[in-house]
C-alpha cells in the first residue's frame, strides 16, 4: 500500500486527508516513482480551494502535486529510456506528487545527479522550467535590466538566479526580511508596494529593459509598465494578475527534458540553487499547506519521504 494526499470537496488546508492505496500502474510511456521528495506550489492550493475548477475542476478523490523527485519502481509499456532503480526528478504526469508513489510520462524526466539533495530535486521543475520559459519568452539576455516581482519565493528566486546566469543586472522585489537572501542570489533588493517604480528607477540607473511578474499585485504591474518602454517585454505568471487592465501578457509554462536537463546542469554547476525553505513529511498536510496559503514562502516548501 501507499500514503497520498487527497481531498474530496473544495475547501482550505483542512479538507486535506491521507489515506492509503493500491500504488498507480503506469500507462504507456509512463514510469512509476517512489516519491522521496516532491515541492509544493500555489497551483496545488488553487486547485484545492477550487479557485481552478472553471479550466481544471477536481476529480474527487483529487490528488495533490506536480513536482518530484524519486526512483523508478514500475516501468509502463513503450519505456525504454529509464529502468527500474534509476533515481530521477521532473512533473508527474498529472497532480499526484504528493504521495510515496506517483505516476511520470519517462520523455518529462531526467536522471538526478546523485549530489543534488532529495529536497532539492524534488522542488525543481516546476518553479524552475516556468522561470526559465518565462525569461527565455522576454528575451532575457546579457547586458538587459530585468525586474522580478515575487523575487524570493518559488519561481521568483529561480527567475533571478536563472537571469544573473544569462548575464543580466536584476532588480528583485521582496520584503525586508528576504532582501539579504535576494542580494546572496546576486539581485538588488527593493522593498514592494506603494512607490515601487521610484525605488527601481533610482537602483536600475533609469531604465528597465524586462520585466517578470509573479506577485500579481497592482503595485508590480503598474511599475512594470511604468518602467519598460516595450510591452512585450513584460510577462507575469501571477494567478490573479489584471493582465487586461494593464495590456501585459500572462505567460505560460513550457516544459521539455531538455529545459530541465539544463536546469540541472546550471545547479550542478553552483549557479542555480533550489532553496528550500522547510520539508514536511505527508502526514504534515495541514501545516504545509497553511504554511503555502500564507503567500510569504521563501525559495520552496517541500514534501520529503523517507
Ligand atoms: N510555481 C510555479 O511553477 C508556477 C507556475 C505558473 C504560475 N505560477 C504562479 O506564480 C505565482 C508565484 O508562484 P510561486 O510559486 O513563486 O509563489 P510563492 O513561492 O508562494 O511566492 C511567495 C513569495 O511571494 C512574495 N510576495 C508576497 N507578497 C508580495 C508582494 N506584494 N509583492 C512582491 N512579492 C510578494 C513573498 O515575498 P515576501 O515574503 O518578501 O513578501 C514570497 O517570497 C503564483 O500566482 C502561482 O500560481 C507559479
Amino acid at each position: 500500500m501507499s500514503s497520498a494526499i487527497v481531498f474530496t470537496e473544495y475547501g482550505g488546508p483542512e479538507v486535506l486527508h491521507l489515506v492509503e492505496a493500491e500504488p498507480p500502474t503506469p500507462a504507456e510511456g509512463q514510469v512509476r516513482i517512489r516519491v522521496r521528495a516532491a515541492g509544493l506550489q500555489p497551483a496545488d492550493s488553487l486547485l484545492r480551494s477550487g479557485r481552478f475548477r472553471a479550466f481544471m475542476p477536481a476529480r474527487f478523490p483529487q490528488r495533490l502535486g506536480n513536482e518530484l523527485a524519486g526512483v523508478v519502481d514500475a516501468v509502463g509499456p513503450g519505456v525504454a529510456e529509464f529502468q527500474i532503480g534509476q533515481e530521477v526528478l521532473g512533473p508527474a504526469a498529472a497532480p499526484g506528487a504528493h504521495a510515496d508513489h506517483a505516476l511520470a510520462d519517462a520523455a518529462q524526466l531526467v536522471t538526478k545527479p546523485a549530489g543534488l539533495a532529495w529536497s532539492e530535486a524534488g522542488a525543481l521543475s516546476a518553479s524552475g522550467q516556468t522561470a526559465a520559459t518565462c525569461l527565455h519568452d522576454l528575451g532575457v539576455a546579457e547586458g538587459d535590466t530585468v525586474l522580478i516581482h515575487g523575487a524570493a519565493g518559488g519561481v521568483g528566486s529561480m527567475a533571478v538566479q536563472i537571469a544573473v546566469a544569462r548575464g543580466a543586472h536584476v532588480v528583485g522585489t521582496a520584503s525586508e526580511r528576504n532582501h539579504q537572501f535576494l542580494r546572496d542570489l546576486g539581485a538588488v533588493p527593493v522593498l514592494y508596494g506603494a512607490g515601487l517604480a521610484e525605488r527601481v528607477r533610482e537602483v536600475a540607473g533609469g531604465s528597465v529593459d524586462a520585466a517578470f511578474d509573479t506577485a500579481g499585485t497592482d503595485d508590480a504591474l503598474a511599475a512594470s509598465v511604468e518602467l519598460v518602454a516595450d510591452r512585450s517585454r513584460i510577462g507575469t505568471v501571477a494567478a490573479g494578475a489584471d493582465v487586461e487592465r494593464y495590456g501585459i501578457r500572462r505567460m505560460s509554462t513550457r516544459r521539455s527534458a531538455g529545459q530541465l536537463r539544463e536546469l540541472v546542469e546550471l545547479a550542478e554547476a553552483g549557479k542555480l540553487r533550489v532553496f528550500v525553505q522547510r520539508t514536511f513529511g505527508l502526514a504534515q498536510a495541514h501545516e504545509a499547506y497553511k504554511e503555502l496559503d500564507g503567500g510569504h514562502v521563501r525559495g520552496k516548501l517541500v514534501f520529503l519521504m523517507s
